[in-house]
């Protein structure tokens, strides 16, 4: 008997609608439209409305999903929400969306911040596989808007709002998730974090004033760890796959900076022409950023039936991730 293959039966995903150019930044913090894109190929992102939570973006890309995989919220067996700008501390964003959606499933939030995605994916496809549930719903969703010092230059340039989602299960035998592979090197903690909220530094009058509720980041040092991780990773994945990375098809990487991609790709020996950039209109939306990538390579036929996909991405842990897919 052949065992089932494992794959995506649908794609969802939800940008806010308003838009913040690097024009509009000129306007909040010292800095440039120029600075911004040669540094970063940022053009624009995404912000959320006041009162708008990371649950609310998930809902609509995961709706979205289970249309697009023909399936109702109650045929959800699971559902795992990647993210590290949770709605509160607890619950879990999985538990709202779950509620929000309409589904009657178990659900859990899991943090590897810009990996989650390839990292919930990874869970997903192992517990299908064992046969413990036939259909999970997966979630990178992100309101970074809200953690993010919009005095820092430094770190408010870089980030956006978003949320991606997919339905896991069976897909015909051949094709769906080849391989998967994960890494951390928890000694690296330090460069990239928001220090304050949880119990090491719990929220005060003085963390608040300090500034640790804010994302805190190293950008040389992550720059460097981010290019060689992503590259140990796409050689990992493609190398348990069984495939040369000459067969790779389209490659989905973590969207942090262009540069970052370019020094991968052509490290990895990887042709631009295959490797799907939306950076520029959207910033680094962390674990919603390969999901929603994904969900527009697939829309403009960049991805096609048969496809060797490889999702490959780097985060705070760090952390780092790729998934093989056969489209
Ligand atoms: N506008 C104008 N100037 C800025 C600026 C901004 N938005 N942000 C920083 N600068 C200044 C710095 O203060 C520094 O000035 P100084 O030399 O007078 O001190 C100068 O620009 C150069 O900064 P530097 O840090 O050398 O720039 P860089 O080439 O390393 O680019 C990043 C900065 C953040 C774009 C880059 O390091 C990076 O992308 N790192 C990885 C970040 C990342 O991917 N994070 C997410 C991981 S998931």
């Amino acid at each position: 008997m052949h065992a089932q293959s494992i794959g995506i039966l649908g794609l969802g995903a939800y940008l806010p609608e308003k838009v913040l150019t690097n024009f509009d930044l000129e306007k909040i913090v010292d800095t440039t439209d120029e600075w911004i894109r040669t540094r970063t190929g940022i053009h624009e992102r995404r912000v959320s409305e006041k009162g708008i939570a990371t649950s609310d973006l998930a809902s609509k890309a995961s709706l979205e999903a289970l249309q697009n995989a023909n399936l109702k919220p109650e045929d959800l067996d699971l559902i795992i929400c990647a993210t590290i700008t949770p709605d509160t501390l607890f619950p879990s964003t999985a538990c709202y969306i779950q509620n929000k959606i309409g589904a009657k499933c178990p659900g859990f939030d899991i943090s590897a911040a810009c990996s989650g995605f390839p990292y919930a994916l990874t869970i997903a496809n192992g517990l299908v596989k064992s046969g413990m549930y036939k259909k999970i719903l997966v979630i990178g969703a992100e309101v970074l808007s809200n953690f993010i010092n919009w005095k820092d230059r430094s770190t408010c340039v870089l980030f956006g709002d978003g949320a991606g989602a997919a339905i896991i299960g069976e897909v015909n035998n051949g094709h769906g998730i080849i391989a998967t592979y994960l890494g951390a090197d928890g000694a690296q903690t330090e460069i990239l974090k928001i220090p304050g909220g949880g119990s090491a530094i719990p929220l005060t009058v003085e963390t608040l004033e300090a500034g640790k509720q804010y994302v805190y980041m190293e950008g040389k040092e992550v720059f460097k760890l981010a290019v060689r991780s992503m590259c140990d990773a796409i050689e990992k994945v493609v190398e348990l796959g069984g495939l040369r990375i000459e067969d790779i098809d389209c490659l989905i990487p973590h969207q942090a900076n262009i540069r970052i991609l370019d020094a991968v790709t052509d490290r990895a020996g990887i042709p631009s022409e295959k490797v799907f950039i939306n950076v520029n209109r959207y910033g680094n939306m962390s674990a919603a950023s390969t999901p929603v990538a994904l969900y527009e390579a697939v829309k403009q036929g960049m991805i096609k039936k048969g496809s060797n996909v490889v999702l490959v991405a780097f985060g705070s842990g760090l952390t780092w991730a790729a998934c093989l897919i056969k489209w």
